[in-house]
C-alpha cells in the first residue's frame, strides 16, 4: 500500500486503481440461504493524481462496491466510481445524464449507498445531488427524484420503518444560514420541506428521527468563508463561539416549533438512534466527537469518539449527557426496525492505531454492556451493518437475532473479506466469509439491499 504524508491517503486509506468484475466468488463457511441481495458500500477514492497537502478525506471521488449474494452464493463482486461529469471527463468517458441544469452544484457522491424504492443511490452531503446507479453499479444518472428534489440532498436518510418514508437534513454553503429537512415519500418522490434559518451554516452530516420528531444537529462545526476562498478541501471548520445545541422539530411543524436543547459542546457525525420518553424526553445516542475540523482539517482527528447518551428535555431546553462506552467507536448502527424507536441493541467499529478498525462493539442499551470483537492481529474493519434474520416484524425476542456484516481487510494478504457474522454469536468465528480479489479502502458507508426492497 501507497503511503503519503496525508494520512488520509496512507495505508489502507490509499485509493485503488481500477474497476473490477469478478464472479462466483470463493466462500468459506455457509452463506446464509435467506439473504437474496446485495451488500454495497461506497468511499472516497480519488481517480488520478490529487493533491496531497490539501486533500480532505471527504473530498475524493466516490468508489462503491458491490457484492451480490443468492442462493447461498456470492455471485460477483464489482467496484465503480460514482461518475459526474468532471469525474467522467477525467476518466475519458461520457458523462451520465443529469435532471438538473449543467451549471448546478454536483460532485461525486462519495459517502453513502442506500436502496429506496427499487432504485439505488449513491449519496453525499453538502448540496450535491443523489447519483442513481443501476443493480450492477453503473451510474444511471444525476437524479432529482423525478423533479421533486429542490436542490441538495444528504449521506444520511433515516427510514422510518413504520411508513418507508426517508427523513433527510440537508444543508448548502449557498443558503447562508440556513439548512432544509426534507422527506421522500416511499414512491421516490419528495413529500415534504421545511427551511430551517440557523445562527451559522452548520455541517450537518445526519439526522435522527422518534416518532414525534426529527433531529436537527446544529454543532459548531460551520462553514468558513476564508477557507472557501483559499479553496480547502471542504471549507468547514470548529467554531469555539458556536453554540451546539439539537432542535426537535415536530414531524409536521415548521421551524417556528422546533423545541432547541443546549448540549455541551462537541460534534458528532453519526447518531445510533433516538426515540422519545413517554414523558415527553428525548433519548439520542451517538458516537460523540469532542471537536471537529479543528486542528487536523484534512480528516477527523480530534480525539477519540465515545458512545454518548443525551436526554433531551424539551420543556427546560437542557440535556443531561452520559457516557455510554468510552472506548473510541464510530459507525453506530442498529436494527432498522427500530429507528426512531426504543432499541436495545447497536453496533459499532472500534476506532484504534489512528484510523484502523480492528474491534467490532455490539451494545447491550438495557443492560449496558458492551462485546468486543476483536481481532486486532489479523484484520480491519468498516461499518457493521445489522441484517435480521428473517422478515418478521421486530420484537423484543428477535431485535439482535440477525447478521452483522461488515468489511474487513486480511492483513497478511492485503485483501478484503465480507465477513458475515451471527450477532448473538458476535464473537465467534463468522458464519461466512466472502472472499474479494481485491482491497476495499476503509470507506464510510454501506448497506444489505434486499431483492425485494
Ligand atoms: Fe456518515
Amino acid at each position: 500500500m501507497k503511503s503519503s504524508a496525508n494520512p488520509f491517503l496512507s495505508g489502507n486509506l490509499a485509493p485503488v486503481t481500477e474497476e473490477v468484475t469478478e464472479t462466483n466468488l470463493r466462500v468459506t463457511g455457509t452463506l446464509p440461504p435467506q439473504l437474496d441481495g446485495r451488500y454495497v458500500r461506497n468511499g472516497p477514492n480519488p481517480y488520478g493524481a490529487v493533491n496531497e497537502e490539501k486533500y480532505h478525506w471527504f473530498s475524493g471521488d466516490g468508489m462503491v462496491h458491490g457484492i451480490r449474494i443468492r442462493d447461498g452464493k456470492a455471485e460477483w463482486y464489482r467496484n465503480r466510481w460514482v461518475r459526474e461529469p468532471r469525474l467522467a471527463q477525467k476518466m475519458g468517458v461520457e458523462a451520465p445524464p443529469s435532471d438538473w441544469p449543467a451549471d448546478h452544484n454536483t460532485f461525486s457522491a462519495n459517502t453513502n449507498v442506500v436502496q429506496h424504492n427499487g432504485k439505488t443511490y449513491a449519496i453525499v452531503e453538502a448540496g450535491a445531488p443523489p447519483i442513481e446507479l443501476n443493480f450492477e453499479l453503473d451510474t444511471v444518472r444525476i437524479s432529482n427524484l423525478d423533479g421533486t428534489l429542490p436542490m441538495a440532498f444528504s449521506a444520511h436518510p433515516k427510514r422510518d420503518p413504520r411508513t418507508n418514508e426517508l427523513h433527510v437534513m440537508t444543508y448548502w454553503w449557498g443558503w447562508g444560514n440556513q439548512v432544509q429537512y426534507v422527506v421522500v415519500g416511499a414512491d421516490g418522490r419528495v413529500s415534504r420541506t421545511v427551511d430551517i434559518p440557523l445562527p451559522g451554516g452548520p455541517m450537518i452530516h445526519d439526522i435522527s428521527i422518534t416518532e414525534k420528531y426529527a433531529l436537527v444537529f446544529d454543532l459548531p462545526c460551520v462553514f468558513n468563508i476564508e477557507a472557501a476562498v483559499n479553496g480547502a478541501g471542504l471549507p468547514y471548520y470548529w467554531d469555539n463561539n458556536y453554540e451546539a445545541r439539537i432542535g426537535l422539530l415536530p414531524r409536521n411543524g415548521s421551524a417556528h416549533d422546533i423545541s432547541w436543547v443546549t448540549i455541551n459542546s462537541c460534534y458528532f457525525f453519526h447518531p445510533m438512534n433516538s426515540y422519545d420518553l413517554p414523558d415527553g424526553r428525548v433519548v439520542l445516542d451517538a458516537a460523540r466527537h469532542p471537536r471537529m475540523f479543528d486542528r487536523e482539517r484534512r480528516g477527523p482527528s480530534e480525539g477519540p469518539p465515545t458512545l454518548v447518551r443525551w436526554i433531551l428535555d424539551p420543556a427546560t431546553g437542557r440535556a443531561t449527557e452520559e457516557v455510554l462506552d468510552d472506548r473510541a467507536q464510530e459507525f453506530p448502527r442498529i436494527h432498522e426496525g427500530l429507528i426512531g424507536l426504543p432499541n436495545r441493541y447497536g453496533y459499532a467499529a472500534g476506532i484504534a492505531h489512528g484510523f484502523s478498525q480492528d474491534v467490532l462493539y455490539k451494545a447491550d442499551l438495557e443492560k449496558k454492556t458492551f462485546t468486543a470483537r476483536n481481532d486486532a492481529a489479523q484484520f480491519g474493519y468498516g461499518e457493521p451493518v445489522f441484517v435480521p434474520r428473517s422478515d418478521a416484524p421486530v420484537t423484543p425476542d428477535n431485535e439482535d437475532d440477525g447478521f452483522v456484516m461488515a468489511l474487513r481487510q486480511n492483513l497478511d494478504s492485503g485483501l478484503s473479506e465480507l465477513a458475515i457474522f451471527d450477532s448473538r454469536g458476535f464473537t465467534d468465528d463468522p458464519v461466512a466469509v466472502v472472499h474479494l480479489p481485491v482491497r476495499v479502502p476503509n470507506g464510510f458507508h454501506g448497506n444489505w439491499m434486499p431483492i425485494n426492497q
